[in-house]
């Protein structure tokens, strides 16, 4: 545990070339334990454009969101280029991105490389999905569960199976599930304390994580909520002085809660997991952005940065570098600084799991 903490300091300190210096080390320790690719669950953190096919407010396939991209293309990303997931992948070997499973170009060839069944704007809770209209996770399971049968007609049934067992499943979100939905929406709070809310959460998660384990998951990452007072908007809506305290713990206690539970999961069900800890790694980042490369920790680079994310950056400016800031949007990281987490995510798989 100690030799992680210290590993992903120094990862983090080290500038962008890093990650390609890991790159050789990483796909040797995953070819070595058969990782065979990664699968996606959750929200805009690791959603590359699933939304794009759904009728949903919550999409981000038009400029600037995309401008960093491969051949500055906006794809559905929340970012100006490439997410975390993204950088694993390229890690782990075979792509540079993960397509989303309903992307209409998806070809069957492309499926055993992994893909993400994640929607921006869902959460643990269902009806964190249903405001937005977008995949509730129950609804990305269900197309995982397609996945496998195209999957097996594409490479036959044994090596389907070898494929869906030494995955890395990645599970990215919570975040809306406070901000879209229990400091939003009356429903919620009329049924339960935040703390029976959180409770609600952890069974929710509890529930995937079971149906992930009969579908074949064996290796789990779970990345969790982050600073949510530390995000421009949320700053912005509560006018405060550098991050808001009050959310940030709530993001903060959540945190172990979730720790806790994926702990006894992974006892009971015989997982291999980790916890990425994106909290400490945002909030660090914006206390303190010169040490890891950046400029600004406060605003995002669209727009003026404080209030713009979604359909209201269409056809908006925005600044020339993005990797000096950590916020792309309003809510959203930069590419940058999702590089940063794939390698607090690679260190903590790497020393986790194998
Ligand atoms: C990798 O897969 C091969 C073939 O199924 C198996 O013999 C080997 O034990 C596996 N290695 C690990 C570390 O799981």
């Amino acid at each position: 545990m100690e030799y992680l903490v210290v590993k992903i300091m120094i990862l983090a300190t080290i500038p962008l070339y890093s990650l390609a210096a890991e790159i050789p080390l990483v796909r040797q320790v995953a070819s070595k334990y058969n990782v065979s690719c990664i699968l996606v669950f959750g929200d805009s953190s690791v959603d590359s454009g699933n939304n794009n096919a759904l009728h949903t407010t919550m999409k981000s396939n038009f400029l600037p969101y995309g401008k960093d991209f491969f051949d500055s293309r906006p794809t559905g990303r929340f970012s100006n280029g490439r997410l975390a997931t993204d950088f694993v992948a390229e890690a782990v070997g075979y792509r540079k991105v993960i397509p989303p499973f309903l992307d209409p170009n998806l070809k069957a060839e492309d499926l055993e490389y992994g893909v993400s069944f994640a929607s921006a704007a869902t959460g643990f809770d269902d009806y964190t999905a249903e405001v937005s209209n977008v995949l509730s996770v129950s609804k990305q399971l269900e197309y995982f569960a397609h996945y496998k049968i195209h999957l097996r007609r594409e490479v036959g049934e044994e090596r389907a199976e070898f494929i869906t067992r030494n995955a890395l499943y990645i599970i990215s979100m919570g975040t809306n599930d406070f901000l879209q939905n229990y400091f939003l929406e009356p429903t919620r709070p009329k049924q339960f304390s935040l703390e029976e809310f959180e409770n609600f959460l952890l069974s929710r998660f509890a529930k995937d994580v079971k149906e992930m384990h009969r579908l074949g998951a064996r290796r789990l990452i779970i990345v969790g909520v982050l600073p949510l007072g530390c995000i421009p908007l949320i700053k912005t809506l509560r006018s405060a002085e550098g991050c808001d305290k009050s959310l940030n713990s709530v993001a903060h206690a959540f945190n172990a809660k979730l720790l806790q539970q994926l702990n006894i999961l992974k006892t009971k069900l015989g997982l291999r997991t980790a916890l990425v800890d994106v909290y400490d790694m945002i909030q660090r980042a914006v206390t303190n952005p010169k040490k890891y490369g950046f400029v600004e920790g406060s605003k995002g680079c669209v727009g003026t940065g404080t209030i713009e994310y979604g359909d209201s950056c269409k056809g908006v400016n925005s600044c020339s570098d993005a990797d000096k800031y950590v916020f792309w949007d309003a809510v959203h990281p930069t590419q940058k600084m999702y590089k940063l987490i794939a390698e607090e995510a690679i260190a903590s798989f790497v020393t986790n799991f194998f």
